[in-house]
């Protein structure tokens, strides 16, 4: 159950020009958002009752009971999401999580992949059933949009048949030329690999990876490719066994490169709890690592995006610092824009922070997102579990494809 803590919000307009940082305002709010200053709620009232949990409990200090909604913090928003923003719901199956990671965009097709919940809550798969990689057609999507004149539509989805070499895919990305790039964790004493997927029909695969020097990785998590080297970069956590799909974890929480070249294997982070979602900016100096760590009910646990410079040479992550505590639960995937904003799914949605970490603005579901991909310009699709939505937001914003 999701419980929504608000507080009213105090002269919203007056607010709305104190945060557009002396730019001029008079432009109204564009549609489907709303201003959260973060003056009106840094002091809450006596009666104001404090989350607990920030998983189940999302803040809404506006007390605004459309979801999904664009929450506005900071001026910068409006840029992102431009003057005539939209959030729709594109797909949903109420008793099946099967839009939980791995999304990826196909421009050529207009198509996005993704995979059903590895072991999770109505991810029906486990040790004993593999999770579901799947396509939708986001071109069907509009029309279905554009001729109901409804902000909800089920379009169709269709499974993508993976060797049995594939178990429990949690991570992707692409295309790059012409594959999908695939990070799974494995099932049983069927080892986590990388694999590459054909973009197209018949969507054959190849395994790239799938050991590190003889030994199987926990379950790997996510995956991406740097912007200038090409090399592919990869997270590898616990998820496995705490979903009780895979064994005893036998390798610290880490950041893995892989030479594409000459498939040669290193680490280039540790000392991260649960190290999850992966981005880098589109100069390919700086990488995003999400930290799980309070997953599971450990609140003191980080729950954060850190910044790492990448050593030009070696491609060592160096100089970690942190770009943000995330307000709802953790932070999930990762995606970049072009301007260098950071995008993270997290429990309530998706949560935008410039390069500064300063936190703009919230795509806010009131329902958890694992996972975002930039569908061509102008163009968000957002997993969240049960359901699929588009946020359509300025054409001019765009993500980095690695
Ligand atoms: C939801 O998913 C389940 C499991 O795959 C399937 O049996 C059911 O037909 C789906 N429902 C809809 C409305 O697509
Ligand atoms: C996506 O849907 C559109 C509209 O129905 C159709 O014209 C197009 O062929 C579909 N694309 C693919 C790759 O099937
Ligand atoms: C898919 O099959 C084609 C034709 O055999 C091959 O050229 C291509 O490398 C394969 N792709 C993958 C990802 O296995």
């Amino acid at each position: 159950m999701t419980i929504t803590i608000s507080v009213a919000l105090l002269g919203a307009s007056i607010a709305y020009a104190n945060i557009h940082q002396g730019r001029a305002v008079n432009a109204a709010l564009p549609p489907q958002s709303v201003l959260v200053d973060p003056k009106s709620f840094a002091v809450l009232p006596d009666d104001f009752s404090y989350r607990t949990d920030s998983f189940n409990q999302h803040f809404n200090p506006t007390n605004s009971q459309d979801f999904p909604t664009f929450q506005v913090f900071n001026g910068a928003f409006l840029d992102i999401i431009g003057s005539s923003p939209s959030i729709s719901e594109i797909a949903s199956n109420s008793s099946f999580a099967f839009a939980h990671e791995a999304p990826v965009y196909i421009a050529e097709t207009d198509e996005v992949f993704f995979a059903s919940n590895d072991g999770g809550p109505l991810g029906m798969s486990d040790i004993n059933h593999n999770n579901a990689f799947f396509k939708l057609n986001l071109t069907e999507a509009e029309q279905m949009l554009s001729s109901g004149g409804s902000q909800t539509v089920n379009v169709p989805i269709t499974q993508i048949p993976l060797p049995d070499s594939i178990q429990m895919t949690n991570g992707a990305t692409g295309p790059s030329n012409g594959n999908l790039i695939l990070a799974n964790s494995g099932r049983g004493t069927i080892p986590s690999t990388i694999a590459l997927v054909n973009s197209k029909p018949p969507h054959n695969a190849t395994v790239i990876l799938n050991n590190y020097f003889g030994r199987q990785f926990n379950s790997l998590n996510d995956v991406k490719v740097h912007p200038t080297s090409g090399n592919l970069f990869f997270t590898d956590t616990i998820y496995g066994f705490l979903n009780r799909f895979r064994d005893t974890p036998l390798l610290p929480g880490q950041v893995y490169r892989f030479d594409m070249d000459t498939s040669a294997v290193r680490v280039v982070a540790d000392n991260i709890d649960k190290p999850n979602g992966i981005a880098f900016t589109a100069d390919g100096k700086t990488a995003y690592i999400a930290d799980t760590g309070a997953s599971g009910g450990k609140p003191t646990e980080p729950g954060t995006v850190y910044a790492f410079d990448v050593d030009p040479t070696t491609e060592t992550f160096l100089n970690r610092r942190i770009l943000a505590y995330i307000d709802a639960g953790v932070p999930d995937g990762l995606q970049v824009d072009v301007n260098g904003n950071v995008y993270t799914a997290c429990a309530d949605g998706v949560q935008v922070f410039a390069a500064d970490g300063t936190l703009l603005g919230k795509f806010f579901l009131d329902i958890s997102s694992a996972n975002m991909v930039f569908a061509g310009p102008g163009r968000m699709v957002i997993l969240a579990e049960t359901k699929v939505f588009l946020a359509k937001i300025a054409p001019t914003t765009k993500g980095v494809v690695s």
